[in-house]
């Protein structure tokens, strides 16, 4: 079992690597290689993610490894074939796609996350089958090439996606990992709390990643991990603030990052009905157990204050109807 382990990864190193040359050298992946210079993504930072092209061909892959002395149930086992319905042909799952090689923590490749070239393409990314080795929910992308940054700097960046983190390290913020997609489990605020005692959430600026930032602050709550929120402007996501307005911007919002509370009480502020007296008491009940866990502080006043101004009460009425917060640390 081990052995086949050891043999599976071996398999996917393999894999990255022929993925990684394919993209460079070849003329097929002409077009991909224009998509990331497009998206302002350098050569070398490519390299570093080792970031590649699958070619279009059913069996490119499934020959290289054949080649390499791998059998089908290997390349099954990897998440890198599937077989057509009924008959048993097998073939390559990734095609013709820009392939980002999932690592654990030692920065072994466990899968690949695989973006289609043209956004009408479905689905926009193909990642690899949970297996016995790749679990998503697991894994925090680039965890590997961002721990010994985390770890100095005290703090990890958090984003949703593959070109966030990529863009981000690009911008010199090398502390940075993803979820993968929108819903963070108990499992990555755990490997979070391992890299870093506070983490800097800075998820898409759409309906879905600002609800995930709020779902990820319930999976955190009683966990060592400190959380601020990264404000980007509404629909942006990191990637592309940093093609628009460049790493300097994105380096400052982020160092502008605000405590998680107050990200909350803004968001309750901005989605709920301020035009009548029911749609404020909705919004006071919605943030009465956020502020219960806000100990007596400069932060929880202001917070206090915002409210009352917004709702257009007296600041007495809001602190009693928000009620009593939590003991100071
Ligand atoms: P997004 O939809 O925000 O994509 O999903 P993105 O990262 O901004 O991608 P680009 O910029 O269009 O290339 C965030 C993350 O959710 C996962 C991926 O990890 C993605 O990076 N995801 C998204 C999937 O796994 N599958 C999908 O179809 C979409
Ligand atoms: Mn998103
Ligand atoms: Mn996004
Ligand atoms: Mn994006
Ligand atoms: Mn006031």
């Amino acid at each position: 079992r081990r052995k086949h382990r050891e043999r599976l990864l071996e398999l996917l190193e393999r894999t990255a690597a022929f993925y990684v040359r394919f993209l460079w050298e070849s003329t097929e992946a002409a077009p991909a290689r224009q998509y990331l210079v497009d998206r302002g993504l350098d050569e070398a930072i490519l390299r570093e993610f080792r970031v590649g092209y699958s070619p279009s061909a059913w069996d490119k892959v499934l020959m290289a490894s054949r080649k390499g002395g791998f059998s089908n149930r290997d390349l099954y086992d990897a998440g890198l074939a599937q077989k057509a319905k009924g008959e048993g042909r097998i073939y390559d799952r990734f095609r013709g796609r820009i392939m980002f090689p999932l690592a654990d923590i030692r920065g072994r490749v466990l899968g690949f996350g695989a973006r289609a070239l043209r956004d009408n393409q479905q689905p926009k990314y193909l990642n690899t089958s949970e297996n016995d080795i790749f679990h998503k929910g697991r894994q925090l992308f680039a965890a590997d090439l961002a721990r010994a940054h985390a770890a100095r700097a005290g703090e990890v960046i958090v984003a949703e996606g593959y070109t966030d983190v990529i863009a981000l390290h690009q911008a010199g913020l090398r502390n940075t990992v993803a979820t993968m997609g929108t819903a963070m489990t108990p499992e990555q605020v755990g490997e979070l709390t391992r890299l870093a005692p506070r983490a800097l959430l800075a998820l898409d600026a759409d309906a879905a990643g600002q609800e995930a930032m709020i779902r990820a602050a319930k999976v955190a709550r009683g966990k060592k991990l400190e959380l601020r929120v990264v404000e980007l402007p509404p629909g942006r996501d990191p990637a592309d603030l940093a093609a628009e307005a460049g790493a300097a911007e994105i380096r400052r919002l982020v160092e502008a990052s605000v405590p998680f509370v107050k990200f909350r009480v803004q968001r309750a502020l901005a989605t709920g009905d301020l035009a009548t007296a029911e749609g404020k008491d909705a919004v006071l009940g919605e943030l009465r157990p956020v502020f219960a866990e806000i100990p007596a502080s400069v932060l929880r006043e202001e917070l206090v204050s915002d409210v009352a101004d917004r709702l257009d009460i007296a600041e007495t009425l809001a602190a009693q109807l928000l009620g009593r917060g939590g003991t100071a640390p």
